[in-house]
């Protein structure tokens, strides 16, 4: 193998204030990021936040009205897309139908005018990265789905391009198919250490793959951070409904201390949390975050702390129980492991606390509260 061969190019991605208008509408509106070399960074939002769209100014096929794009500290604005060196990988990845896998993953090189020796050395080196060798002589249409979203990451990868670009590349296959190709797109980063840039509608995928996520609502960056902070330090309700389950129980703020705040619920119960990162004044309302899974149910009269509730519902899955427990002005959702329960389940209408843990709680500006 040629030093060409196993040079990996580190680069980097910077966003300086970028925006793009649709006729009257700002589809992107002052977005700024930078993307770290050998990154795997993650746009997360719901369909139609404008992740393609970001995607799509960064591969030169729409430009920015605002802003600029850089990639290793050069503007990137007035270079065409076929110059930008980036290897972009659709939703659709159609593969040619007609052509063996061979001939799929060497079309790159082939248009640049690479054959013979080289050309074989290239392609089975590509489709080993994506562990295909051998693969060569099929047609697209006797592998999986799986086998050609990884023939459509090796005819990417094989010209070398400086990132990664993937648009949404595991939405067209079944659940199963989904999280095995999450591994091996973890597995891929993590051999070839390109720097990618990756766009999902889907949690699961953004915080099991990502280094950082970059969480976008109607055209907006909302948060960015490490997949860790994003779910447990939630910037806004918005953050912490679509990343994971969440509980958003109204309270107020009734005591400010060096290392966050009391809050009190609806039904006077009173609880010490993290104050988010936002600057809080007594009096305050606002919703307090609890991940299900953070939370505990105890019998009322065995716990002191907590919110005192009442269970509505319960259901037993096995290796997790699920209850509801209403409490004055809303319901809490709690997720419990079982082996920790052992000898201890709990039936409609008992009496319990949901005790909360401050590490675990996370206060919330209410945005839709006018005070
Ligand atoms: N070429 C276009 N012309 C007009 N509107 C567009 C065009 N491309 C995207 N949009 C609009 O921009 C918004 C963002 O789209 P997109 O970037 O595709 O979102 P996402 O990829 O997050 O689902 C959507 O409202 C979409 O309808
Ligand atoms: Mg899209």
């Amino acid at each position: 193998m040629t030093q060409d061969e196993t040079l990996i190019r580190l680069s980097e991605v910077r966003m300086e204030g970028v925006g793009k208008r649709y006729g009257a509408a700002w589809v992107v509106k002052d977005v700024s990021i930078s993307i770290r070399p050998g990154e795997f960074y993650t746009l997360l939002g719901p369909s139609g936040c404008g992740k393609t769209t970001l995607l799509r100014m960064l591969a030169g096929f729409a430009q920015p009205d605002e802003g600029r794009i850089f990639v290793d500290d050069e503007p990137i604005d007035s270079v065409p897309p076929w110059k930008r060196n980036l290897g972009m990988v659709f939703q659709h990845y159609a593969l040619w139908p007609h052509m063996s896998v061979f001939e799929n993953v060497a079309f790159g090189l082939r248009e640049r005018r690479v054959s013979g020796a080289e050309l074989d050395s290239k392609v089975k080196a590509a489709l080993q990265q994506v562990g295909l060798e051998g693969f060569e002589p099929r047609r697209p249409s006797q592998l999986s789905g799986g086998q050609q979203q990884r023939v459509a990451l090796a005819r990417t990868l094989i010209v070398q391009p400086r990132l990664l670009l993937l648009d949404e590349p595991l939405s067209n296959l079944d659940a199963q198919l989904r999280s095995q190709m999450r591994l091996e797109l973890a597995r891929l980063h993590r051999d070839v250490g390109i720097t990618t840039l990756y766009v999902t509608h889907d949690q699961a995928e953004a915080l099991s793959l990502s280094t950082r996520i970059a969480v976008l609502s109607e055209g907006a960056l909302v948060q960015e951070g490490r997949p860790e902070e994003i779910y447990w330090k939630p910037r806004n309700a918005f953050v912490a409904e679509f990343v994971g389950a969440a509980n958003l129980v109204p309270v107020s703020v009734i005591e400010l201390r060096e290392m966050g705040v009391v809050v009190q619920t609806t039904g006077g119960a009173r609880l010490p949390v993290s104050s988010g990162g936002h600057a809080w004044s007594v009096g305050d309302r606002a919703l307090l975050c609890l991940r299900p899974e953070a939370l505990r149910v105890e019998e009322a009269e065995r716990s002191a702390g907590g919110i005192p509730g009442t269970i509505a519902a319960h259901v037993f899955e096995g290796s997790r129980q699920l209850y509801d427990v209403t409490i004055p002005g809303g319901t809490i959702k709690v997720e419990m492991i079982t082996s920790a329960l052992v000898g201890r389940s709990f039936k409609l209408g008992d009496q319990v606390r949901v005790e909360v843990s401050p590490e675990t709680s996370v206060l919330l500006p209410d945005e839709g509260s006018t005070a």
